[in-house]
């Protein structure tokens, strides 16, 4: 199986609920979460950039699978003038990130509790900013590779719905998805890689808020990657990008 190979359209993968909730946090998922909560269109209908635009924000960013929130939150504080979409099927991370964002005050985040290709399919072209996937389950067995939430078909829908000049961010672990991911990504022409050297993808960005995947791979002793993909249609720094097929250093851990 290859990246080629997309997912079914509507099984979801992995969990939706944990360990119980605690009393505060399932107070939080009932109060909070119907004010932050994105609701969906009936098919065929796509939402609009203006109607998810939080006020006083201009652009529009997406992070599909944020966990617990590490990177999510410290993105929501570190840009307040953006609207940050989260996506994130697992209730107990969504209550996590609720409960950071609470205690730091911040409110610039439209979260759906689902599946993100539900999202992908009703975003309008040319709508976001920058996409990010950070560390998802890279289901390492080959009959599972069809269940990676990257793939030909996502990186296409990326493609599609980043603006000229913005950017993708994938970060794995694993040296087989990692691969993987590159594959996908070189048969999408709309999509540059930001690496010029080998150290671009081996070092996380200053920018880039860490996760508890990241710390989880350090700790075990893997070394993550992390890559940067501009939409073309713009002169950006990415113009130079470096198309040379570069090879992971985790590609034996397939
Ligand atoms: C390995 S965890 C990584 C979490 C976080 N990004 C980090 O780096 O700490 C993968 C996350 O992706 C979520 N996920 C799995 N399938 C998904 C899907 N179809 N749409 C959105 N999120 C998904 C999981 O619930 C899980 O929280």
């Amino acid at each position: 199986m290859t990246a080629d190979d997309a997912a079914p359209r509507r099984t979801l993968y992995g969990r939706r609920k944990g360990p119980r909730l605690r009393p505060n946090d399932r107070a939080r998922l009932a109060e909070a979460l119907p004010e932050r909560r994105l609701v969906l269109p009936a098919a065929a209908d796509r939402l609009s950039a203006a109607e998810l635009l939080l006020p006083g924000t201009h652009a529009l960013w997406l992070e599909i699978g944020f966990g617990n929130g590490d990177h999510l939150v410290a993105q929501m504080h570190g840009h307040p003038d953006v609207t940050h979409l989260g996506v994130e099927p697992y209730l107990n991370g969504v209550a996590s990130l609720l409960r950071r964002a609470e205690a730091m005050g911040l409110t610039n985040v439209r979260l759906l509790v689902d599946d993100a290709r539900l999202l992908l399919d009703v975003l309008p072209d040319g709508s976001l900013e920058r996409i990010a996937v950070l560390f998802p389950d890279p289901w390492p067995k080959a009959r599972h590779h069809k269940r990676r939430i990257v793939n030909r078909t996502t990186v296409s829908a990326f493609a599609r719905l980043l603006r000229p000049g913005g950017e993708l961010r994938l970060a794995t672990d694993h040296g087989g998805y990692a691969t993987w991911m590159i594959e996908a990504l070189s048969a999408e022409p709309r999509l540059q890689w930001c690496a010029e050297r080998a150290r671009d993808w081996q070092n996380r960005p200053k920018d880039w808020p860490p996760t508890r995947y990241e710390a989880k791979a350090l700790a075990a002793g893997a070394r993550p990657i992390f890559l940067r993909y501009r939409r073309a249609g713009s002169e950006t720094a990415c113009a130079r990008a470096c198309k040379a097929k570069v090879t992971s250093p985790l590609s034996k851990n397939k």
